[in-house]
């Protein structure tokens, strides 16, 4: 029997009117937030309603567009934006300059042929060796982060002829079977080992241990190809380790001739104060990994940018590693025009700026409120702030979306919340954060404290 599309052709239609739709009327609203749910519910995951449920006021919020520094829902509710796609929006959502270029190369060629030479990959590479740091000469470019690390963990391998790679705890570097075997958390790992043999796992911070690390593996002939790390951690909640820990482990590569790979996904791109967070303490790894906030939150596209040396067997036979959409021209012209973008607007100076003011006024803030919050950390527009405990993380996290702020802190990870707004953020939208912020913590704080009364008062009685 033949299939029958014509249910499919009436739907593919409808959806594409909502996407060629300016505005949308109440009962078109009311539709997508339903069609929404239900699509999720059969056809994506019903696993992400009960998540949203949990880490949102009203779990049928459902995104429909975005620019400058906020997004808005299908019903026109406004959100600043200060999860930032954890590191995706530095310049902004939809720049208008990224955005342009985006549609000028639309309107020439999307992708490329796959066999001549494409110009805009040449161009973005050359760039990447303008801007990144040391002699990082060569650009491979990819679609994601993961991608990004795979690369870089294979061309340790090719170019080394060594077996081992040392990560670090609490470290994120993706989740494909290789950056997930980088990845320290338990709990995305353990369903799919054996992950890649050959990873050693020891604490983030600590020299000392990766010096240990290094010395048992040559000593049992299982050398170490690479070392691989993020210059502060993101996903762990925004570590940041002290200013010699780099320059040391730096140093220890060297000495034992392992290569050094910065997995600077989250924290590249200006995010820290500086286009790279390595720039902080002057360290040029041999191998650093991009995505994110590469393509200007517009167009998905990662990089593996190495030293020359890197490249020996890839010029040999430069198939050994391939992927069909990676660098495309759209997702080049994104980057470029991303790059020019934080170049001229100054956007890794003005995070650091911004950086500053915001942690100042936020200190002001979570000092009031001790037994709530422990800790705030950050460099530039990287900023976490650490909860006594997850609950209270979480209860802040949900009351800050009920007053229209996005953070990234959900129910099962919310100790610590991470702040990361566009690099473009204005003065105004930092105070409402912080105002909102300072209105969540009294909420959250007098809850507790009633709470606790209560629970006294049980004892008593
Ligand atoms: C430091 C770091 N590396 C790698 C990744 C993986 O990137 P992607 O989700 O694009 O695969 C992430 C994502 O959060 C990250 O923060």
């Amino acid at each position: 029997m033949e299939k029958d599309y014509s249910q499919a052709i009436a739907l593919s239609k409808r959806y594409l009117d909502l996407i060629a739709s300016k505005e949308l009327d109440d009962a078109e609203k009311y539709w997508v937030v339903k069609e929404t749910v239900e699509c999720f519910r059969n056809h994506v995951n019903p696993g992400f309603l009960e998540y949203r449920k949990s880490v949102s006021t009203d779990y049928t919020s459902v995104e429909w567009k975005d620019g400058g520094n906020t997004f808005t829902d299908v019903y026109g509710r406004e959100f600043i934006d200060c999860l930032g796609g954890f590191g995706i929006f530095n310049t902004g959502h939809r720049h208008p300059r990224v955005l342009q270029a985006v549609l000028n190369q639309l309107q020439r060629q999307a992708l490329h042929s796959q066999e001549l030479l494409d110009p805009l990959r040449g161009f973005l590479a050359r760039l990447l060796a303008e801007i990144t740091p040391g002699d990082l000469q060569y650009a491979f470019f990819v679609n994601s982060g993961t991608e990004a690390v795979e690369g870089a963990l294979k061309f340790a391998r090719m170019y080394t002829g060594r077996p081992t790679f040392i990560a670090t705890t609490r470290g994120f570097h993706g989740k494909s079977m290789g950056s997930l075997s980088a990845t320290a958390k338990g709990v995305f790992r353990r369903p799919f080992l054996p992950l890649v043999p050959g990873f050693r796992h020891v604490p983030y911070g600590d020299a000392a241990a990766i010096e240990m690390m290094l010395e048992s593996c040559a000593f049992v002939g299982e050398d170490v190809a690479a070392v691989i790390l993020e210059p502060i951690q993101g996903e762990g909640g925004v570590i940041i380790p002290s200013d010699d820990y780099l320059p040391q482990v730096r140093e220890l590569c060297d000495h034992y001739g392992a290569l050094l790979i910065l997995d600077e996904v989250q924290t590249g791109m200006g995010r820290t104060g500086k286009m790279f967070a390595c720039e902080h303490v002057n360290v040029v790894p041999d191998i650093l990994c991009l995505a994110k906030a590469l393509g200007g939150g517009v167009m998905p596209i990662g990089a593996i940018v190495a030293r020359e040396k890197i490249w020996d067997k890839l010029i040999d036979n430069p198939f050994l590693h391939t992927t069909t959409f990676g660098g495309n021209p759209v997702c080049c012209a994104a980057a470029i025009a991303t790059i020019n973008v934080l170049l001229e607007e100054k956007l890794p100076e003005r995070a650091a700026e911004s950086g500053k003011y915001l942690m100042g006024e936020l200190q002001k803030v979570v000092g009031r409120y001790p037994d709530v919050v422990q800790e705030l950390r950050g460099r530039g527009l990287m900023i976490g702030i650490e909860f006594q405990t997850n609950e209270l993380g979480y209860e802040v996290a949900k009351g800050l979306f009920k007053y229209g702020v996005l953070v990234a802190g959900t129910l099962i990870n919310a100790k610590s919340i991470r702040i990361e707004p566009p690099l473009t953020i204005s003065r105004e939208q930092m105070d409402q954060v912080v105002e909102r912020l300072d209105k969540v913590l009294a909420e959250v704080d007098q809850k507790a404290r009633a709470a606790g009364m209560e629970e006294t008062a049980g004892h008593i009685l």
